[in-house]
């Protein structure tokens, strides 16, 4: 039989030597196939005697089976190499460092809009939030501002659908504030008490048609208010040194009240200040608009501006910060570029 043990040997190697699944399918079918040497052989066994036919039947047999033997073992040696292959590409190195995410921070006007909310904070004053889509009433009309304002005209303001605007400033806060204080305390007041002083500030998003250096079309604004029986520009004075001190952490600092103009405000004043040291020395700066709140403004509060007077500021939150951290271009705070917001972590 050394013929099938022949045939046995180089089927065995044929399947060491399959370096694939596919390829090892291909060296079967060279042997066990419809045309494989076993089945040939098999085929070729018609013509003998029975007893012929047993003894060669049962010796082919046993060839076939060894083959299909090493077929399952090679089977077997294919599958755990390609398993080892693919569990080596997969390895995970636990000792390796994980990849950092990094880590995010609050932008400058928001560490800005923070610091100034809590300064007003720790002098009493209430903070408040309002929409960015105003009306007209709001935006103009309950501050005085005359039919034929410059200031709402389509090259001024960003006018939206249905009549509504982008508020320019965050002095709708003052009516939308105060309104609902007074009917707050309407009750009281008729019963003879006086109204608990309006004390706020409302810090927020602005919009403006506008673009260069040092305007940007959405700036940011905190509005101030204080309403009472006895408040005076005396006190605006007082209020707004005390917050730029605190503020800017000096008191090596000038204000200056510069006469101005504002139709919710009389009389009305820019707010300057000039560092005394340091690189911005010597140059004075606009930080705020200020006033005495308008009586007719007062009356849309639903008040007797006979009995009830304050003033009110808007300061631009983006020119304080710009003022704090040394920013020349008002720009950099809306580019959005990480090499310029890391350095406020
Ligand atoms: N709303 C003004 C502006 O956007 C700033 C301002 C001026 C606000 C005087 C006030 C004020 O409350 O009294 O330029």
């Amino acid at each position: 039989m050394t013929e099938l043990n022949a045939i046995v040997e180089s089927a065995k190697a044929a399947f060491g030597q399959a370096a694939t699944p596919a390829d090892l399918e291909n060296a079967k079918a060279q042997f066990l196939g419809k045309t494989g040497r076993i089945t040939e052989l098999m085929k070729g066994m018609a013509a003998l005697s029975v007893d012929e036919k047993k003894s060669r039947g049962a010796a082919i047999n046993l060839s076939k089976q060894s083959i299909e033997a090493a077929l399952t073992e090679r089977r077997a040696a294919l599958a755990q190499a390609e398993l080892d292959l693919q569990l080596k590409a997969e390895a995970l190195d636990v000792t390796l460092p994980g990849r950092k995410r990094g880590t995010g921070s609050l932008h400058p006007v928001s560490l800005s809009m923070e610091r100034i909310e809590q300064i007003f904070g720790s002098m009493g004053f209430d903070v408040a939030d309002g929409p960015e889509i105003e009306n007209d009433w709001y935006n103009f009309g309950a501050l005085n501002f005359p039919e034929d304002h410059p200031a709402r005209a389509m090259h001024d303001t960003f006018y939206v659908e249905g009549g509504k605007l982008l508020r320019t400033h965050t002095s709708p806060m003052q009516n939308r504030y105060a309104v609902q204080h007074v009917k707050k305390h309407k009750a009281a007041m008729s019963a003879g008490e006086t109204m608990p002083e309006i004390r706020v500030i409302a810090p927020g998003r602005t919009y403006r048609v506008d673009s260069d250096a040092t305007h940007s079309p959405m700036f940011h604004q905190v509005e101030g208010l204080w309403i009472g029986q006895n408040v005076s520009f005396k006190d605006l004075k007082v209020v707004f040194t005390d917050f730029c001190h605190t503020f800017f952490e000096t008191k090596d600092l000038e204000l200056r009240f510069r006469p101005s103009y504002f139709p919710f405000t009389e009389p009305s004043a820019e707010i300057d200040i000039q560092f005394q040291a340091g690189p911005l020395a010597g140059r004075w700066l606009e930080v705020a608009g200020s006033g005495q709140v308008h009586p007719r403004v007062v009356e849309n509060f639903g008040l007797d501006p006979e009995q009830y007077i304050g003033f009110a500021f808007g300061v631009g939150a983006d020119r304080l910060t710009m003022l704090r951290y040394g920013v020349n271009d008002l720009r950099l705070f809306f580019d959005g570029d990480v090499r310029f917001l890391s350095q406020f972590q």
